[in-house]
């Protein structure tokens, strides 16, 4: 079993990247061989600003050791710092159908009515991850839910690939297959959490609202607020768990009460059940604050010693590369380029 796994550096480090992906990755530490990349080249298909971009892969990376990733165990990098992965990403390209990215719901939900101003880039993204799986033949990838589409199109690549150059895959591997079909882990506590205006929309690094979201180093003022003004309707907590489903703000800060708390959803309504929202708003920020203030102390800490920073990410780049570099020679053997 091997696990890779990326977020991206376009800001903040926020509550939805702790909850549905984070703390995912630190239990999987200890069951498998696992590689986290601070997906830097995914960031800049959107304009990233110079002198933020390397502030916030320092962030994630600092993040992730905060959060109990330990950098010994794990292979913890940056990716534009292993060549591997824009080279493999050229190569699928040519294997990849434009029918199968013309159905990926997030270019559409990203790009909307302004298509033809997005970079291409944003569009070919899902190419590009999956040569940041394939390049390491890696076997499992968690992923928050809104990603499964992209790792399915990863196994189509794969699959594709492993057919076209079936003959030489046989010639030169004495295998079937070449390309091993990544499948995705979506058992993060929290698979989508949303916004804190909107329960309909994802919470984003990206949202232009500061208000929509928990940011990890966000300090106890600021997750108080964030939470007492986060919006609610005007109906009280139900015992019903079905009652959720028509009630997107109310199921959010359930979903992350119960990822918090380690509790079930049942569990939370049975608590407050016919309590005004204020009651479970005061209990969700105290064990917020509890969880996120420490983490985010932490990454300050890291955060304040660079070096350091830069060290695990030169650390993790040499042992990614000694993965990858064997298995992009072999791809370009089989493709005949070599
Ligand atoms: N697209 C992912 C996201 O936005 C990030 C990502 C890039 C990724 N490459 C990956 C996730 C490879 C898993 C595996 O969340």
């Amino acid at each position: 079993m091997r696990v890779f796994s990326g977020i991206q550096p376009s800001g903040n480090l926020h509550l939805g990247n702790y909850l549905g992906a984070i703390v995912n990755f630190v239990s999987l530490q200890n069951k498998a061989e696992c590689i986290y990349c601070v997906v830097d080249l995914h960031s800049i298909t959107v304009w990233q600003e110079p002198s933020h971009l390397y502030k916030n892969i320092h962030e994630i990376t600092a993040g992730f050791v905060a959060s109990g990733l330990d950098p010994k165990k794990n292979i913890i990098f940056n990716q534009s710092k292993v060549v591997e992965h824009s080279e493999l990403s050229w190569i699928l390209n040519c294997t990849a159908r434009l029918g199968w990215l013309n159905r990926m719901t997030q270019f559409k939900e990203k790009a909307g009515k302004n298509k033809e101003n997005m970079s291409i880039g944003l569009y070919t993204y899902p190419i590009l991850m999956a040569a940041d799986i394939l390049a390491y033949k890696a076997t499992h990838v968690p992923v928050g839910e809104d990603q499964k589409q992209h790792i399915e199109l990863s196994r189509d690549i794969a699959q594709k690939f492993n057919t076209d150059y079936k003959d030489r895959i046989n010639l030169l591997t004495k295998n079937s297959e070449f390309f091993v079909l990544p499948k995705p882990l979506i058992n993060g506590p929290v698979p989508r959490v949303m916004s804190l205006r909107d329960g309909k929309k994802k919470m984003s690094s990206s949202d232009l609202s500061d208000m929509s979201r928990i940011n990890i180093m966000d300090d106890e003022d600021q997750i108080f607020n964030k939470i007492r003004k986060s919006k609610t309707d005007s109906g009280i907590i139900p015992s019903d768990i079905s009652e959720l489903d028509n009630r997107p703000e109310l199921r959010n800060l359930i979903s992350i009460y119960s990822g918090i708390s380690k509790q079930s959803h049942q569990n939370i309504l049975n608590e407050f059940s016919g309590e005004q929202f204020s009651k479970l708003k005061k209990y969700l920020t105290d064990i917020l604050i509890a969880e996120i203030c420490p983490i985010g102390h932490e990454m300050k800490k890291l955060i304040s010693d660079p070096s350091y920073i830069d060290s695990i990410l030169l650390d993790g780049a040499e042992k990614a590369r000694a993965i990858s570099k064997p298995i992009l020679a072999e791809t370009k053997k089989i493709i005949g380029l070599a």
